[in-house]
């Protein structure tokens, strides 16, 4: 019922060159898969450019960012209107490296996730506690506190045009992926908040991705678990070969 949604997340990487040679090699490799969503999420100066080599296929593209004013006097920010304007679907929101590195905090996130939806763009929503979080035993109350502050007053519709990315941060980049079973644990619990917030209609149609050290070798196992429907890939994603192995494993 839930289709299949896999996000190639490029972070600081690639010129505007290699991100067309990337999406054009991409293109050619995944023509006929059907049945599932395939998102690729350049930096911002390539958007453009993957845009026109992505008309007329099956790819999605994403930006990695978005502002939640729609012009003025904000210095270096990018709006959800320009990236409408420039061919993305979606948005990744709250990235675990946004909220180290750039002072993302929820609210930050809720305000995105607004703009982004009042525009018509579908926010990818991340939520993910680190390793001492996990080691402390406080993992559960984490998620729910990304949870219910990133999707805070939206209505049903607005949370059926979003994507939850559940990444747990100790497992991104360091190739120590989440088990199936880790991975199911939590996004099972992310369903029943949604459940709880919205729905059991609502929360069961809403889809739930897994991303940290996603490969060809481990994405079929995450993605048969029941609750995890896609994955949001980094590392991998930067190869058009192992990122349409993974799309694949998802058919
Ligand atoms: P890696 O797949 O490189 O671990 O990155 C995951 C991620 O952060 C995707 O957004």
């Amino acid at each position: 019922m839930r289709t299949p949604i896999i996000a190639g997340n490029w972070k600081l990487n690639n010129t505007i060159s290699e991100a067309v040679a990337l999406t054009t090699e991409l293109k050619g490799l995944v023509t006929d898969c059907t049945g599932v969503e395939i998102i690729v999420a350049p930096t911002f100066t390539a958007l453009h450019a993957v845009s026109g080599v992505l008309k007329g296929s099956n790819i999605h593209l994403a930006a990695q960012d978005v502002y939640w004013e729609d012009s003025g006097a904000f210095t270096g920010e990018v709006s959800a209107p320009m990236l409408k304007d420039v061919g993305c679907d979606y948005v990744i929101i709250g990235h675990s490296e946004r909220r180290q590195y750039f002072g993302e905090t929820n609210e930050s996130v809720n305000q995105k996730v607004k703009a982004a939806l009042s525009h018509d763009l579908k926010p990818i929503i991340c939520v993910g506690e680190q390793l001492e979080d996990r080691e402390a035993g406080r993992t559960e109350t984490v998620i729910e506190d990304h949870i219910t502050g990133g999707i805070a007053d939206l209505s049903d519709a607005q949370l059926l045009s979003s994507v939850v990315a559940y990444e747990p941060v100790w497992a991104i980049g360091t190739g120590k992926t989440a088990t199936p079973a880790q991975a199911q644990e939590v996004h099972s619990l992310i369903r029943k908040l949604l459940t709880d917030a919205y729905s059991d209609e609502v929360a069961s149609q809403t889809r739930i991705q897994y991303g940290g050290s996603v490969k060809p070798e481990n994405a079929a196992e995450l993605m048969a678990q029941p609750d995890v429907d896609g994955a949001l890939v980094g590392g991998a994603s930067l190869q058009a070969e192992s990122f349409a192995e993974i799309v694949k494993s998802a058919l």
